[in-house]
């Protein structure tokens, strides 16, 4: 659906180039919710423009839905742009327009008329959750009533592809989630391809299917979301799955479990995909007569399934203790003993 081949962009500027884009290879498939984290700076609305054509990339080719965005121009990229869509972190609504108007306005600009716009328009309000809001104006909404506006705009001339560029980063974390709900919901019923910037994991783990991470314009790392968090080969991705996962246990609370928790082993567990902790805790117990306390434990969903990672002491007979620990291993439960060995 999307393929950037080789893709550099340099920037021209009063203290020299600046390289946004470096060597970065990506395709994306149709249909998935593909994300890009980085840091600030990291290059990633760079990525996105060049993914819309707004910018052209110095070397490489970026294809999207089989037309070469990267080498067209005029209104063969107008046209391939009404099918690339995008929302925005601070929405950039028309503040002197309702809800209604500001969705209808792409509806305009490619000439539908009056009568099937509202039929569209009214589509639109009511797959957003927007109903009763038709007539308010930007400045009376709160800002996910603004986000969704902005989605049902994005969303109104059919388009192959939506683009959000931090779309939920001026979000609080409740309407965050409410608004990925959203997105993940459009991205099943209509099929749409979506491509997601961010900095933040949590938006990733909630509702994307694949992840590349970025770092001074390059891509460092991509995979499925589930194996990215699970083993993070990158020390940026590392970082960024500890904003979710819970596992930057810091030092002092690694000390304190430890004091705690003085006897047996103290062993971190990794669990993803449908291997849910309790069963297999539950099979120590029974199988190895081990004494098993969970210390510590943080479970989140991803699309593909939940991850998470427990701290558990597990007490008892050495022999046991250590049938138990190769059981862990054979069950694809990533384990790791953080002391007492
Ligand atoms: N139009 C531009 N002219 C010059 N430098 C730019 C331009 N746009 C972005 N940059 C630079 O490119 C780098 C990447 O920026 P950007 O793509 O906005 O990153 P991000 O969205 O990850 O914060 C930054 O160093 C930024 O200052
Ligand atoms: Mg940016």
């Amino acid at each position: 659906m999307i393929e950037l081949k080789d893709i550099s962009k340099i920037y021209q500027s009063k203290n020299g180039e600046i390289t946004a884009v470096k060597n970065v290879n990506l395709s994306i498939n149709k249909g998935e919710i593909f994300g890009i984290i980085g840091y600030s700076g990291a290059g990633k609305s760079t990525m996105i423009r060049l993914l819309n054509g707004l910018e052209k990339p110095t070397n490489g080719t970026v294809i999207v839905n089989g037309k070469q965005i990267s080498s067209i121009s005029g209104n063969e990229l107008r046209n391939a742009r009404q099918k690339i869509s995008m929302i925005f972190q601070h929405f950039n609504l028309l503040w002197s327009r309702t809800v209604a108007d500001n969705i209808a306005f792409p509806l305009e600009i490619a000439g539908i008329t009056k009568n099937e716009r509202s039929k569209r328009v009214k589509e639109l309000i009511d797959l957003v959750g927007l109903s009763g809001r038709e007539n308010a104006y930007p400045s009376q909404l709160s800002g996910g009533q603004k986000q969704r506006v902005g989605i049902a705009r994005a969303l109104a001339n059919n388009p192959e592809v939506l683009l959000c560029d931090e779309a939920t980063s001026a979000l609080d974390p409740e309407t965050t989630d409410s608004i990925l709900e959203l997105l993940l919901d459009i991205n099943k019923r209509l099929g749409l391809t979506i491509v997601l910037i961010t900095h933040e994991m949590h938006v990733i783990r909630k509702i994307c299917n694949r992840v590349a991470v970025m770092e001074a314009g390059q891509v460092v790392e991509q995979g499925d979301v589930l194996q990215v968090f699970q083993n993070p080969q990158a020390d940026i991705t590392k970082n960024f799955v500890m904003q979710v996962s819970g596992t930057k246990e810091s030092k002092e609370s690694i000390e304190q479990i430890l004091a705690n928790y003085p006897t047996g082993k103290i062993v971190k567990l990794t669990f993803i995909g449908n291997k849910t902790e309790q069963p297999i805790i539950s099979r120590l117990i029974k199988d190895f007569g081990v004494e098993v306390n969970i210390v510590h434990g943080n479970i989140s969903q991803t699309t593909s399934g939940p991850y998470g990672t427990l701290i558990v002491q597990i007490d008892g007979d050495d022999v046991k203790v250590n049938q138990a620990l190769h059981l862990l291993d054979q069950q694809e439960v990533q384990t790791e003993v953080i002391d007492h060995a």
